[in-house]
């Protein structure tokens, strides 16, 4: 095993430097870590909560100065847990692991983000706003305070000449109704070269078929029950594929193929359950 890949399989210890509440039940949780410092956007890190449980977290901030963040939304145990986690208490990570988001070639991007998927899409939108790329972020949630990186995304489009459209399913803020036909229109009106997205799956989904009707190449990043994070236990297998090491983040002709898309996932025993 070479230098690097060791430092990156190795569990280090840090201790949470801050914690910013971002939406009603979303926290980003900074810390100092190298490695994480320096992961593409997509990748991953397996986060260790002592005593409790090591759950698959995006990396959803990175700085030259060696800090990094995930964003950790509540959803049970470990995610509650993490939540409430103060500064100074300590978390381990492992990683960075898996495929990220890749820039192409293409001037325009379509970025469509669904609540929490929002986490690797933030440093995505970062990457792009600095290498100067043109780019539309529909951003969606159920009600406007779970917007997630609102403001960031704005920042970012704006640098880059682009905007932000948030979609809320009350209509309290922005366009009534889902991302999906947001995306939808944006798709239908405007030319883009490219669609990158995370979120619920079934939202996953519809853009992916809105993609392939449009022509226009795809990356979408999914997430599935992960143990190992590193390609062995596969509890994360979405047809053939490891989420953890093909994925997380996977292209359009790939997304295509997978049966399971949208219709299954492995629970904690291993069991397929429908989606
Ligand atoms: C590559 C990757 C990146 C992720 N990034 C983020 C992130 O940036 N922020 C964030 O808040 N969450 C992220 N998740 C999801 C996060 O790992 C799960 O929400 C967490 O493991 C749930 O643990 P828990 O003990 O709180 O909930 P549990 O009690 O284990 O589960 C609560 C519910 O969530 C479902 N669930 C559990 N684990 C997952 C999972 N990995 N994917 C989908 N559903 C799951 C369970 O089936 C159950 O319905 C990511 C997952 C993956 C695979
Ligand atoms: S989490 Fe073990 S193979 Fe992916």
């Amino acid at each position: 095993m070479e230098k690097a890949e060791r430092i990156t399989h190795t569990p280090r210890i840090t201790r949470i430097e801050k914690g910013v509440v971002e939406t009603a039940t979303i926290k980003s949780i900074f810390f100092n870590d190298e490695p994480s410092s320096k992961a593409d956007p997509g990748q991953f890190l397996m986060v260790w909560i002592p005593g409790l449980d090591e759950i698959p977290m995006s990396v959803s901030y990175t700085s030259e100065d060696g800090s990094a963040a995930i964003s950790v939304k509540m959803v049970g145990t470990a995610t509650n847990t993490l939540y409430f986690r103060k500064t100074g208490q300590p978390i381990g990570v492992r990683g960075p692991y898996g495929r990220g988001f890749s820039l192409t070639n293409g001037k325009r991007a379509l970025i469509v983000s669904g609540g929490s998927g929002g986490a690797p899409l933030g440093p995505l939108s970062d990457l792009l706003a600095r290498s100067g790329r043109d780019f539309t972020v529909v951003v969606g949630a159920p009600v406007t305070g779970e917007l997630l990186f609102l403001d960031r995304f704005k920042l970012n489009a704006q640098m880059a000449g682009g905007k932000v459209i948030p979609v809320t399913e009350d209509g309290a803020y922005g366009v009534k109704g889902l991302a999906s036909e947001v995306a939808e229109t944006e798709l239908k009106e405007n030319g883009y070269d490219i669609v990158y997205t995370c979120g619920p799956e079934p939202m996953i989904k519809r853009i992916l078929d809105l993609a392939l009707e449009h022509s226009v190449p795809i990356q979408a990043s999914l997430e599935r029950i992960m143990k190992c994070g590193i390609g062995i236990c596969g509890s994360c297998i979405i047809d053939s594929y490891r989420v953890c090491k093909e994925g997380p983040v996977f292209d359009g002709e790939t997304l295509k193929e997978m049966k399971e898309l949208n219709m299954t996932r492995r629970d904690h025993s291993g069991r397929p359950t429908p989606i």
